[in-house]
């Protein structure tokens, strides 16, 4: 029993500098398993004296436990520098740059639209929408437009076979029926822009069968032709960010203005190069007017106690010119490089909401 002192120094310097868990469970099974040393020793005290058997015993518990409390000591030092070790290994660099990922783009329509949407927005306009498939009402008879209207023969318009009543439906020939069920559904005051698709039986390097357009409507009792010209002239500037730009407003003809205003914006074409901007030359970009009597009595409103105007244009033709677009027919083809070369990168387009 002398030697149990020495014999517990030196299991406790064995744990304390045991290398990892393995070295550790291997120290436990020498000492503390079923032929350990400790356990040995246990054994022997059956053969000694009731009172020799008690002091020994305690000594050799004592033994025991000390060993076991360093066992653990030593097990949860081991685990913490290794878990120092692992942080250190793993550290992420955080000024390393990222790794590019591909991005998508934002199609020009998409971005004028977003950019029509701030402009008209910011002059108190809201957004209003509707159905691709119209009837001949609303696509034509209540915009004033005869039933001997050109725009209305079957080598223009896309009809789809007649319905029940007889009746054939059209896809919408413009955005302009829908000045029409807004006013058969909201009294004035109206301020609202449609922008949507369209359709017309034309294809060629400046038409499409499919294209976008945007309506604008105001209804109220005192919109006059001034207010008309006023939000255009000012549309057409920011739009195309020319502060001093010239806008012509032209005597013109739709069924369902009166008077009707084809609208052109200045630009020069000198050496073969079309800028925008004050020049000698202009460029047809919107068509507009003050909106019929007859369209207002059609929906329902009082012709004599509310006016006000309309105005429509093609996105395609606007985008074209304000990005320098060359192919109506290339909006359609889903080409990835053209997409990245005139698309525009998410949170960096130039938008009017998030200012230029
Ligand atoms: N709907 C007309 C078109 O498609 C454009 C327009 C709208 C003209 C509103 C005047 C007023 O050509």
């Amino acid at each position: 029993m002398q030697d149990l002192e020495a014999l517990k120094e030196s299991l406790l310097a064995e744990a304390a500098q045991a290398a990892d868990s393995a070295a550790l469970e291997a120290l436990r099974v020498s000492a503390l398993g079923k032929k350990g040393r400790v356990t040995q020793l246990m054994k022997t005290l059956r053969g000694l004296s009731p009172e020799e058997r008690r002091e020994a015993g305690q000594r050799l518990n004592a033994v025991k436990d000390a060993l076991t409390d360093a066992l653990e000591a030593r097990k949860a030092s081991l685990a913490e520098a290794e878990l120092e070790a692992r942080l250190a290994r793993e550290r992420v660099d955080v000024s390393l740059p990222p790794r590019p990922r591909p991005l998508g783009r934002i199609h020009p329509i998409s971005q004028t639209v977003e950019e029509l949407v701030a402009i008209f927005g910011e002059m108190g306009f809201s957004v209003a929408e509707g159905p691709h498939i119209e009837d001949d009402f609303h696509n034509f008879e209540a915009l004033n437009i005869p039933p001997w209207h050109p725009a209305r023969q079957d080598h223009d318009t896309f009809y789809l076979p007649a319905g029940e009543d007889g009746e054939r439906p059209v896809l919408r020939t413009h955005t302009s029926p829908v000045q029409i069920r807004h006013m058969q559904e909201v009294k004035p005051p109206i301020r609202i822009i449609v922008p949507g698709r369209t359709f017309r039986a034309d294809s060629d390097a400046t038409h499409s069968p499919m294209f976008h357009q945007v309506e604008g409507l105001v209804i109220d009792e005192a919109t006059h032709m001034g207010h008309l010209k006023g939000t255009l002239i000012e549309f057409c500037r920011s739009f195309f960010g020319v502060e001093d730009l010239p806008v012509r407003f032209r005597p013109s003809y739709f069924p369902f203005t009166e008077p009707s205003a084809e609208v052109d914006i200045g630009c020069s074409r000198e050496g073969g190069q079309l800028v925008i901007g004050p020049g000698k030359d202009w460029l047809e970009i919107l068509g507009s007017g003050m909106v019929h009597p007859k369209v207002l009595a059609n929906c329902g409103i009082d012709p004599n106690k509310y006016q006000g105007y309309a105005f429509g244009m093609g996105i395609e033709r606007i985008a074209m010119l304000k990005y320098g677009i060359p192919d109506l027919r290339t909006f359609y083809e889903s080409d990835l490089r053209w997409l990245r070369h005139y698309g525009f990168v998410p949170l960096e387009a130039p938008s009017l909401v998030r200012g230029i």
